[in-house]
């Protein structure tokens, strides 16, 4: 099937900010240079925002990831999970029409959306609220026929049944999703023959049902408010002792001490003496400088030639940009930050907090101000890192 743009496209796209937070909260899992990684959960994000992906909004995200435009048009292009095209103000309704469901009645199912919906998959319903596609296996065949309405699962379908769920829908209600046939899971038709205890339960829903339901976002536009979206990698605060156990210590044993011989500690330990390069400003002296002061600025660089910030790890374009607009240009500026200037730099210049001390922006400066190559600067200079638009 061939996957274009669609012919009418918005004027422009942007994250909402709990949106844009929990964005860069996934970029920031990613080591400088690597933040493409991240074009998968974000392009995905765009969509849960707005219903489809449209053209503003996959050339948005590849700003964000400092990506051409094409390598970003690729990725959504490829996966059939990125709608192209707008999709019902309500609902986007996906028919699986594989085997199982197909030979239990998909067919009948595709009828009602034809009928109901649009003749074609992919347009809009008259009044907007619909689309509806036909799909592969969605991996629920002991309860087909089934689809996908949103976020959950709808299975056991009939005809009938899944009209009433449309008039539902339409109806502003947001059906129960599950089986619709009265069965609690994939148990057989007659019954549970194993697990019975199922039966003799009180509980009204299988475990993703009521999830489902205890979510209550099924048909919903997600902007980011609705869904716990700290990322703890990045945000989490250094609060009491009881609010952020230190986890990581006791995970990983000393390299000398193996805590069982399965082996996987015996890699994890060595991997941990050789992970942190002792920092040139302490993170302890950073924290103890709270706010910081502001580094030093020139008013250019001096005879008119800036160093290449971006051979520090750390320092994408969009932040070689900020620090050039602050009045930094060289290597030795960096290098001869203090804790203050480092703990300033932390909180104001970045849009990651604690990115400059984590990635040793200091030391690293000192190296290349001293005429050394780092591991990164050569590969910035080999061209292996960043690439032109
Ligand atoms: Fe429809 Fe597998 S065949 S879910």
């Amino acid at each position: 099937m061939l996957r274009r743009l669609h012919h009418e496209q918005p004027e422009s796209f942007a994250f909402t900010e709990a949106n844009m937070k929990w964005a860069e909260g996934q970029i920031s899992k990613y080591p400088e240079g690597r933040q493409a990684s991240a074009i998968i959960p974000l392009l995905w994000r765009a969509q849960e925002q707005e219903g489809w992906l449209s053209q503003p909004a996959i050339e948005y995200v590849a700003d964000l990831l400092g990506m051409a435009y094409i390598r970003a048009l690729e990725v959504a292009t490829f996966y059939f999970m990125f709608q192209l095209q707008p999709t019902g103000s309500v609902a986007h309704i996906q028919i699986c029409g594989t085997t199982t469901c197909m030979i239990c009645g998909a067919e009948d199912l595709i009828s009602v959306c034809k009928e109901k919906i649009a003749p074609k998959a992919h347009a809009l319903s008259a009044d907007g609220k619909f689309s509806w596609e036909e799909v592969e296996c969605l991996g629920a065949c002991a309860n087909a026929p089934m689809a996908q309405i949103g976020k959950d699962y709808y299975e056991d379908l009939t005809a009938e049944g899944l009209a009433a769920l449309l008039d539902k829908l339409a109806a502003g209600e947001v059906p129960v999703p599950g089986p619709q046939n009265g069965r609690f899971s994939s148990e057989p038709a007659g019954g549970a023959k194993a697990l019975s205890q199922w039966e003799e339960s009180k509980v009204a829903h299988n475990g993703s049902v009521a999830r489902a339901v205890e979510i209550g976002d099924t048909v919903k536009r997600i902007d980011g408010t609705e869904v716990p979206i700290l990322t703890p990698w990045r945000d989490a605060k250094p609060a009491g002792p009881a609010e952020t156990p230190v986890v990581e210590a006791e995970a990983k044993p000393a390299a000398d001490k193996p805590a069982d011989d399965t082996g996987v500690t015996k890699q994890a330990a060595p991997a941990e003496a050789t992970a942190k390069p002792t920092p040139a400003v302490s993170a302890e002296a950073v924290a103890a400088a709270g706010e910081g002061a502001k580094p030093e600025a020139l008013e250019g660089p001096r005879d008119g030639k800036a160093d290449n910030l971006k051979e520090i790890s750390g320092v994408g374009p969009k932040l070689e940009s900020v620090l050039n607009e602050i009045g930094i240009f060289h290597f030795d500026q960096i290098a001869s930050w203090d804790a203050a200037q480092v703990a300033w730099a932390d909180q104001n210049l970045v849009g990651f907090k604690g990115r400059v001390s984590r990635d040793d922006w200091v030391g690293q400066a000192q190296k290349l101000a001293s005429g050394e190559q780092t591991d990164f600067s050569k590969r910035v200079k080999d061209g292996d890192v960043y690439e032109d638009k």
